[in-house]
């Protein structure tokens, strides 16, 4: 029987440079999350997509002498592009959505003309210091030395017809938001940082069309202005539902989002606008906006701008998906930044998968096959002193990790596997099985229990490493003789769902050792 429902979201990325491992890190994250609901039960709704529209877009595939549709689909749609990135990292979005599909541009018009009709957007003019090179609008505080930040030109006064949003009109509501639900928005340093950059200081009004470029959206009512790309943007979440359009009918079923997880540069958008304009049109408010951290490198945000990107395909190839998506998901805390490098993503993978979990399993059935020909017999010895420990700490394991993904606190979610999996591997060297091997006529019960202790819990860390590493969880279960039905949530809840007498069956080792210095020098 299903939970409930459970819609989660990422950002809709610019399809403007291949996607890098930061944009990556968001879309694991969002897979793994909507992966644990789905194995709680939940009815899952899981969106992703692109953002294709803006002067950025048009001046790139000017640039390529393509158009800008042709641009955009080979980033998205070619070979290499968007969707075989999502492909690779196994992301399971149950939809993808383009601001260029058709429904959804009908579906922006008539909320800019519901928007306009009712009053809260109005036509007015955008004044401002102007640099006619990038035809961009500034303020006097962005110039510098009195210039155009983007290409060092002279700027002029100039004013520009335009609609605007009355951003204005809805700052009380959104601060009383924030007050009354102050998990709105998490981290809560966020939220600290929307009220005193942002609200405090006052909301202006939000300049809504603009006339220098044509790709986006047009104003069905007035050519020549094409809709503000962020307004485009943000309503991908309830169009992809069927909002104002007759493409999808789930609005009613998913809407409001549980979560939307967004970067940290884009939380003003989601937090303070993405509402205004939702109770601007009387809907409900998303339950969560989590704006987790930027992948660094080389101390600043990891971005094509800088130069400074890390490739996701040439690090999934070459120590496989599961890897890098435990990766990114392990290491660095959810809301804060961290700092990329290829030492600490082998160094993870060779302490944590190769060694705790890897060698682990391997080391157990190597054991059980060796001493039993591969299936424990029925006659098995516990011993309280000895098994309570390790024993206690799986039962409660799914508990204590349900506690942690609840507050998208990935890191401390896994961090509570590896310390099962620590555990196990003390429990092989307290309890000696090659010592109790030596007799087995007088010790091959209790060897025969001692398997079975390490199987199963091996069995309970799989299950709940199923979002995180999806592919190799399956090869695990296949080796230590875990059936369909000892894969699943509620046969995590606990201790001894195998049956006593499994059967397992030796496989290739899951996460092969890397030689640290050799691969370091390779990736240079
Ligand atoms: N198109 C907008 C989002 C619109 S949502 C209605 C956008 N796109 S983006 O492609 O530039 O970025 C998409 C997401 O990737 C953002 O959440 C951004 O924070 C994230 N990241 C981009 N670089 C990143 C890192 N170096 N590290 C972590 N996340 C990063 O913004």
């Amino acid at each position: 029987m299903s939970k409930g429902k459970f819609y989660i979201t990422t950002p809709i990325y610019y399809p403007s440079d291949k996607l890098h491992i930061g944009h990556t890190y968001c879309t694991v994250a969002s897979d793994a999350m909507a992966r644990y609901k789905r194995m709680q039960g939940y009815d899952v709704m899981f969106l992703t997509g692109t953002d294709e529209h803006g002067q950025k877009i048009e001046e790139k595939a000017k640039a390529a002498g393509v158009t800008p549709k042709q641009f955009v689909d080979n980033i998205i749609e070619g070979p290499g592009g968007i969707l075989d990135l999502w492909k690779l990292m196994n992301i399971s979005n149950d939809r993808f959505i383009r601001t260029t599909d058709d429904y959804h541009e009908h579906a922006i018009q008539r909320i800019f003309r519901k928007l306009y009709e009712q009053g809260d957007i109005y036509k007015g003019a955008y004044k401002g210091l102007y640099c006619t090179p990038c035809e961009s609008f500034w303020t006097e505080s962005q110039l510098v030395d009195g210039k155009c930040p983007d290409c060092g030109r002279e700027v002029k006064y100039a004013e520009e017809e335009a609609y605007f949003f009355r951003l204005s009109k809805y700052a009380d509501r959104i601060m009383k938001l924030f007050e009354e639900q102050p998990d709105f928005l998490e981290p809560a340093s966020r939220m600290n940082e929307m009220i005193n950059n942002f609200l405090k200081p006052g909301l202006e009004d939000l300049c809504v069309s603009r006339t220098s470029f044509t790709w986006g959206v047009p104003v069905d009512f007035d050519p020549g202005h094409v809709v503000y790309v962020w307004v485009d943007a943000l309503s991908n979440y309830i169009t992809a539902l069927g909002y104002e359009n007759d493409r999808y009918d789930d609005y009613d079923k998913y809407w409001p989002a549980d979560v939307h997880f967004v970067g940290k540069e884009i939380v003003r958008f989601h937090s303070i606008i993405w509402p205004a304009m939702l109770m601007a049109l009387d809907l409900p408010l998303p339950k969560k906006v989590y704006g987790h951290g930027w992948l660094l490198l080389d101390g600043g945000k990891m971005s094509k701008s800088r130069g400074n990107v890390v490739d996701p395909v040439i690090l999934a190839e070459r120590y496989g998906v599961d890897a890098l998506r435990f990766f990114l998901l392990r290491t660095f805390p959810f809301g804060s930044d961290g700092t990329f490098s290829n030492e600490l993503l082998i160094n993870t993978i060779n302490v944590d998968l190769a060694n705790d979990l890897g060698n682990l399993v391997s080391r157990t059935v190597s054991m059980a096959v060796k001493y039993f020909g591969g299936t424990l017999p029925e006659t098995q010895a516990a011993d309280p002193e000895k098994d309570g420990e390790l024993l206690a700490m799986a039962s409660g394991l799914r508990g204590r990790y349900e506690a942690q993904m609840e507050k998208y606190q990935f890191q401390n979610a896994l961090e509570e596997v590896f310390r099962v999996l620590d555990r196990a591997n003390k429990y092989i060297d307290e309890n000696a099985p090659w010592v109790l091997a030596k007799d087995m006529e007088a010790n091959g019960a209790r060897l025969a229990a001692v398997m079975y202790d390490l199987l199963e819990t091996i069995r309970i860390c799989g299950v709940l490493l199923q979002p995180f590493m999806p592919d190799s969880c399956v090869k695990i279960f296949t080796q230590i003789g875990a059936a369909e039905e000892l894969r699943t949530w509620d046969s995590a809840e606990s201790f001894g769902g195998l049956p006593r007498t499994v059967t397992v069956e030796k496989g290739a080792a899951l996460f092969p050792r890397i030689d640290l210095e050799k691969e370091l020098e390779a990736l240079k």
